[in-house]
């Protein structure tokens, strides 16, 4: 069998250990919110086992909605171009907006979206991240909730991928050199 398990060096959270971390950041919003009814907003596609997870746990009344990003081209990333490929279903104006994202990494991608959810005049825009990587942060810009914090590593897995891979695994662990370096 051709298993994703093989491909990886190591894991870096346990199944059990996200779903510890959600419950708990669950009870943080559920607190922050209590009277509240956000929108949650997943952006696509790595957050959505986390999103799927993280609402599963919540208490409150919250909606849904969800948005896709794209990066212009392959290798810009890092020049800070983002685009929109999908954008919400609905007017979020007055509303309070949470952000699902799996991961911050340079911020480019939260910095683009929270310019263009604020011009639509939201009663508030929190972020709630997955995983936080501070070391390869180019904007001056940080999640409101983390699940975790890593290191400057290749992780994969619980939604993020390579090369569109490695999403369906349960569990946050760090690719082996040689899988990406071929
Ligand atoms: C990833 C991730 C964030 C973004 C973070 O998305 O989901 O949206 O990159 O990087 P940044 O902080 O450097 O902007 P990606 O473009 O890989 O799409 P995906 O979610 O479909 O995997």
């Amino acid at each position: 069998m051709n298993s994703m398990y093989q491909d990886l060096e190591k894991v870096l959270f346990s199944k059990e250990q996200i779903a510890e971390r959600i419950k708990e950041i669950a009870k943080t919003i559920d607190n922050d919110y209590q009277d509240k009814r956000p929108i949650m907003v997943a952006i696509l596609k790595g957050s959505v086992m986390f999103y799927a997870d993280l609402l599963r746990e919540m208490q409150i009344h919250a909606e849904m909605d969800f948005m896709a990003i794209s990066s212009y081209g392959n290798s810009t990333k890092s020049s800070g171009e983002v685009k929109m490929v999908k954008d919400l279903d609905r007017s979020i104006e007055g509303r309070d907006i949470i952000i699902v994202e799996d991961i911050v990494d340079t911020g480019y991608t939260l910095k683009y979206l929270k310019s263009t959810l604020k011009t639509r005049n939201p009663a508030s825009i929190k972020v709630c991240t997955l995983l936080n990587k501070p070391a390869r942060r180019i904007v001056d810009i940080e999640p409101d909730y983390c699940c975790f914090n890593v290191g400057d590593e290749f992780v994969v897995g619980y939604g993020l991928d390579y090369a569109q891979l490695y999403r369906n695994l349960p569990l946050i662990g760090v690719l082996k050199k040689e899988v990406y370096s071929k």
